[in-house]
């Protein structure tokens, strides 16, 4: 089953708190993390979280080197984030454009942290820590909110900074970021 459904925004399970991965056994998280793959590509996204495909476990992937979706955006390295945990670095928070694979077709302004420090592991249970800011940092903060039930309209401060993607690049706005 590569590509799956996605649930969208309105399906009450999307604000559902996901769980802890315990088991790292070998191969385990194989099949999500194909599906996981899989869905994201298809639908031209730069990351994704479990519960989004009906999966309500702490587990994220994104990266990507160009998007078509993000055509300025810096690469990314891929990345399989389990039981992720984000530190903001300092207190700057920065707007900046964002969609989703649940809500599809819109685009809104998100305030997120600018610089983070992220841990987690990997699909074979090795930590994972990084530093990032900008743009890798606003990805990985809306990956890891899903986890939570968070979706961005939900950290929107501006709701008239929010609306359909065309309809906002016909006013010059929504540039985009993650996803
Ligand atoms: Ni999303």
């Amino acid at each position: 089953m590569p590509q799956r459904p996605v649930l969208r925004y309105g399906d009450p399970r999307l604000h559902q708190v996901s769980s802890p991965v315990e088991d790292f056994s070998p191969g385990r998280l194989a099949p999500l993390l194909r599906d996981l793959w899989d869905t994201m590509q298809a639908r031209g996204g730069v990351g994704i979280a479990a519960p989004q495909i009906g999966e309500f476990v702490r587990v994220v992937v994104f990266g990507m080197e160009f998007s078509a979706r993000y055509p300025d955006a810096p690469a990314i390295p891929r990345t399989v984030l389990v039981n992720p945990r984000i530190e903001p670095l300092d207190d700057v928070r920065e707007e900046g454009w964002e969609g989703c694979l649940s809500v599809p077709g819109m685009r809104g302004l998100v305030p997120r942290f600018r610089h983070v420090r992220y841990t987690g592991r990997d699909e074979h249970g090795e930590t994972v820590t990084r530093e990032v800011d900008g743009f890798h940092a606003r990805v990985v903060q809306h990956e890891c909110d899903h986890l939570d039930g968070i979706l961005y309209p939900m950290r929107i401060r501006d709701l008239t900074q929010f609306g359909f993607e065309d309809e906002l690049a016909r006013s010059g706005r929504a540039g985009g970021q993650a996803a």
